[in-house]
């Protein structure tokens, strides 16, 4: 992958790890920092060798403690629009990628933090994170999805509650909200990430990428279950369905990774 300023990369066994690489500044999401991950995040789709993408913060303290608050400064009511849409147009990239997307929080995942976290397709925290969407404080509210995305992961009242309290989550009570799927210690976070990973790359790669775009459309109206048809539907014509059902018939374990 090509070297990105605030972004360390590693591809390994099909897994890419992204890493923000901001530390002495928590790992704040400047714009540079948001254009890169949405870069990285592209090329990481494009490439045939991976399978899996990790995001995760460098450090032990931060995943991201949100976006640079010092690039608000002096900003105008269409700047601020603007910086919203990139953030937001990288983030659903995020949301959209057909290849899964593993947030590991390793500590404070707060506004454009909490934001990218939600953005992942599953979340794993260390003990000691630390979620929120703290924009009130700043007299903002959250810009990079985060009104709609904590609605639909902890509900209206409770998402509601957070972001005008601009009160923390810590990880237990992240996991009670349903905000993150795991709890591990911090030094045993990667290998929670791995053990995920092993579990799903075992399964269809055509049906995790239609599993993630039928989950998608979800928006509680009947566009959900209309995406649903469409992706039953084309996994039908896709060549892994044939792996699947053969290997079914045949009790043995299915082997995607072949062409059939
Ligand atoms: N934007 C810009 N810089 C940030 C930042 C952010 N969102 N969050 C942390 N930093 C910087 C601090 O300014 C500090 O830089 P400095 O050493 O040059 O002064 C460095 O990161 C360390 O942060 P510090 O506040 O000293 O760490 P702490 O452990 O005392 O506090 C937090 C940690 C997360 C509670 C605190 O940094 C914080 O409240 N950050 C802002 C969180 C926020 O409001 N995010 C939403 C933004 S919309």
């Amino acid at each position: 992958m090509k070297t990105y300023e605030n972004l360390k990369t590693a591809i390994e066994n099909g897994i890419c790890t992204i890493t923000i690489n901001r530390p002495d500044k928590l790992n704040a999401l400047n714009r540079a920092t948001v254009q890169e991950i949405g870069e990285a995040v592209k090329e990481a789709n494009e490439d045939k060798s991976v399978a899996f993408i990790i995001l995760t913060g460098e450090g032990p303290k931060s995943f991201a403690a949100g976006a640079d608050i010092k690039e608000f400064i002096g900003l105008t009511d269409e700047q601020g629009m603007a910086m919203a849409k990139a953030g937001q147009d990288v983030f659903q990239s995020i949301e959209n990628s057909s290849k899964p997307v593993i947030a590991a929080v390793n500590g404070f995942a707060l506004g454009g933090g909490c934001e990218l976290a939600m953005a992942c397709h599953l979340r794993i925290a260390s003990e000691n994170a630390k979620f929120g969407q703290p924009e009130v404080n700043l007299g903002l509210i959250p810009g990079y999805g985060g009104t709609q995305r904590l609605v639909r992961s902890i509900g209206r009242s409770k998402a509601l509650e957070y972001m005008m309290t601009a009160e923390m989550i810590n990880a237990q009570k992240a996991l009670e909200l349903g905000l993150v799927n795991y709890v591990v210690p911090l030094e045993g976070l990667h290998a929670k990430c791995l053990e995920i990973v092993t579990e799903i790359k075992t399964k269809s790669p055509f049906a995790i990428g239609a599993v993630i775009r039928a989950a998608n459309a979800y928006d509680g109206t009947s566009k959900g279950f209309e995406a649903e048809l469409t992706e039953f539907g084309k996994c039908f014509a896709s060549k892994e369905i044939k792996e699947g059902i053969s290997a079914f018939l045949e009790k043995r374990k299915p082997n995607f990774s072949e062409k059939v």
